[in-house]
């Protein structure tokens, strides 16, 4: 089994039904253990709740956390991934939590470590594994089980690793996935399954969840969004698309109000949303306990 956590397709059905299973089990958890290990934040690009979520998660169980970003560390300077990884190892940190622009970062980052576990806090337009595990735990606490339930992903698809995370894992737990997006904001190829779903109304009368996307200016060429109202009227989700509806709202935030989602709707009570960030620290101590103590993983799991 690889230690790092790169990608949802990396882990397979296996690990993250574990994960998910071990967060639940921490929730209930009387005690937690102290596992004693260092976790470097490495996060070169802008984070507040996955970073102190991760945070949360490590220094709950003991750890010693250091976290830098890229304003002020020499990544300004020009360093590279493969320079700060090697870096971070010789200091002695057990597990490096990574955030970087490039699509390919966690992967290359996993390549160079040679006792370092690396896990993806999101790269580029590529997944972001620990996203995936806390929507897929927020759901299965909502619905019971996926089997057969839709997931309408709406948004910004194409630039959102939440997205590939998502989808990927989602269809694990048996989900019908569907998407919507502009057709710019579509990638060039979805996998087979993935219901298209044409604006936004529809995918809520669709949907039994819809997961909302911000649409990530920083990773989109110019050009693609013609204006914010043309993008609102088809593609945004609105209030009285939910009304008389059973459908819950998700979104990894940060919610840009009244642009992809109504801002009353984010404290409705469709809104899961709280209840993502509040699963996010129970993930991330889940991805700790199977990294540093997979001793203790049974114990959790048989209580
Ligand atoms: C997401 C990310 O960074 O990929 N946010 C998050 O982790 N909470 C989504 C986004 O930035 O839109």
């Amino acid at each position: 089994m690889q230690r790092h956590l790169v990608g949802i397709s990396q882990i397979g059905a296996v690990r993250c039904h574990r994960l998910i299973a071990l967060a639940r089990a921490i929730r209930q958890a009387s005690a937690l253990p102290r596992l004693d290990k260092s976790v470097a934040l490495a996060f070169f690009e802008p984070s507040t709740r996955t970073r102190l979520s991760f945070e949360a998660a490590a220094t709950r169980l003991g750890c010693r956390v250091a976290a830098f970003s890229s304003a002020g560390s020499s990544i300004e300077k020009g360093e590279t991934v493969a320079d700060t990884i090697r870096t971070l190892e010789a200091i002695g940190f057990d597990a490096i939590v990574l955030r970087h622009r490039a699509s390919d970062a966690a992967e290359h980052a996993a390549s160079i470590a040679k006792h370092a576990t690396i896990v993806n806090a999101g790269d580029g337009c590529h997944e972001h594994p620990t996203q995936a595990l806390l929507d897929a735990l927020t759901l299965l606490d909502e619905f019971g089980s996926l089997e057969g339930k839709r997931i309408a992903i709406i948004g910004d698809i194409r630039h959102s690793r939440v997205y590939r995370s998502d989808a990927a894992l989602l269809g694990m737990l048996g989900a019908i996935v569907g998407v919507c997006a502009p057709p710019l904001l579509m990638p060039s190829h979805l996998p087979d399954g993935i219901v298209q779903l044409p604006d936004a109304a529809s995918a809520i009368e669709w949907a039994d969840a819809a997961i909302v996307l911000r649409l990530q200016r920083e990773r989109m060429d110019s050009g693609l969004v013609p204006s914010l109202s043309d993008y609102r009227r088809r593609y945004a989700v609105r209030r009285e698309y939910l009304v008389g509806s059973r459908v819950r709202l998700l979104h990894p935030g940060p919610v840009n109000p009244d642009i992809e989602l109504d801002a009353v709707l984010v404290e409705s009570e469709h809104s899961l949303i709280q209840r993502q960030v509040s699963n996010g620290v129970f993930i991330r101590m889940a991805v700790m306990i199977d990294i540093f103590a997979t001793e203790l993983v049974e114990h959790f799991l048989s209580h």
